[in-house]
């Protein structure tokens, strides 16, 4: 019997959605923050397999979600790359910063970054012995753009600005970044593949804020090649890509890069996805994560009404975007059901 995320994932349209949450594994479960402490800090928890492996796995036993993904974070590969990290309680990732030409030829070679990585892909070995046999294993890794707001910026920015100018005055520079990022992000993801990685999933979390011919060139054009060179490699292994806040840009993303699903934020309504973006294939999503902290009634409503509106083709369901600290555990268990009776 076929896990019911690739069944989705291969186009099939299902009576009931797999669920899944992003960030599932996280804050708001009181197993993950005993895990982490154990772990001293969050890096450590991301490169001690056994470690990343339990909390990948704690939110399946509690929730019995369809599918788990992999404890890491998006950050690992500008790490891999050469870049310092750290990050900083209360605030988020720091990184050394990368802005000019010289910065980036300095950067190590792509195929050098599983030195680094390793741990990571011994993570996935143990998830995909130790999941139960109806739970499908999803890889990821952040696209480039994403990845190299971080790189440029040296943190999280509310808008993008310091990659935004390096491309704008330079994008020669910007372009070797992002190709880098790119080549990178190719290995790796074959890594897990080859490891036990069943489904891979690209976080493209600043996609909004390209526009035009940025967005074809650093939204579209490094997935489609990532996309195409893990086809070639791994011909049955499914891709979701996440381009957030992509707007009317979801429409024909799937076709443009050759992923098998779009996940969609919740900015976009999902009777809307229905018509324009479901048309091509499944989707993921969308359920705004505000409701895993106010529950009540208009959870089980919005759970609902998203359900319905993609029922008619291929449905993954899931959040618009991660899950935060503060929400409810009873919350996620209320919209399980609220999902699987809608
Ligand atoms: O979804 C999952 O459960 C898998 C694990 C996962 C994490 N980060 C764990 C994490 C995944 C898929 C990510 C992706 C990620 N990381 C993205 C793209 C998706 C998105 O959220 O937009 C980005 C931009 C990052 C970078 C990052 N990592 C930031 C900005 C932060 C700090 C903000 C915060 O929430 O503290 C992180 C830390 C992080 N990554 C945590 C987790 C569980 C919290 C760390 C902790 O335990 O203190």
């Amino acid at each position: 019997m076929t896990k019911l995320l690739l069944r989705a994932l291969a186009g099939e349209t299902l009576p009931t959605p797999p669920i899944w949450m992003m960030r599932q594994a996280g804050r708001y479960l009181p197993e993950y923050r005993a895990t982490r402490a154990q772990a001293g800090d969050f890096l450590s928890l991301c490169y001690t397999p056994d470690l990343a492996a339990e909390v990948t796995l704690q939110p399946i036993r509690r929730f019995g979600f369809d599918a788990a993904i992999l404890f890491a974070d998006i950050l690992l590969v500008p790490q891999a790359l050469g870049a310092d990290l750290w990050f900083v309680t209360g605030e988020g990732p720091r990184l050394s910063t990368v802005t000019s030409a010289t910065e980036v030829a300095r950067l190590k070679p792509a195929d050098q970054v599983h030195d680094r990585l390793a741990p990571v892909y011994e993570t996935v070995r143990i998830l995909s012995r130790e999941l139960p046999q109806e739970t499908a294993l999803i890889g990821f890794a952040g696209a480039p753009w994403t990845v190299a707001t971080y790189m440029v910026a040296g943190r999280g920015t509310p808008d993008q600005g310091p990659a935004h100018a390096l491309k704008d005055q330079d994008r020669e520079t910007f372009t070797a970044l992002i190709d880098r990022i790119t080549d990178a992000t190719i290995l790796y993801l074959s890594a897990q593949i080859e490891a036990g990685a069943e489904a891979v999933k690209l976080f493209d979390s600043w996609a909004g804020s390209l526009k035009g011919r940025d967005f074809d060139d650093f939204a579209i054009a490094p997935a489609r090649r990532i996309i195409a060179a893990l086809k070639q490699r791994h011909p049955h292994v499914p891709i979701i890509a996440f381009p957030r806040e992509a707007g009317e840009r979801y429409v024909g993303f799937a076709r443009a890069t050759g992923a098998d699903c779009v996940a969609l934020d919740n900015s976009v309504s999902a009777e809307w996805a229905a018509r324009h973006v479901q048309v091509d294939g499944c989707v993921q999503g969308n359920l705004d994560p505000r409701h895993m902290v106010t529950g009540g009634p208009d959870l089980v409503a919005e759970a609902q009404r998203i359900t319905r509106a993609l029922r008619g083709g291929p449905h993954i369901f899931n959040l618009g975007h991660g899950i935060t600290p503060d929400a409810n555990p009873d919350n996620v268990s209320a919209m399980i059901e609220a999902v699987r009776s809608a």
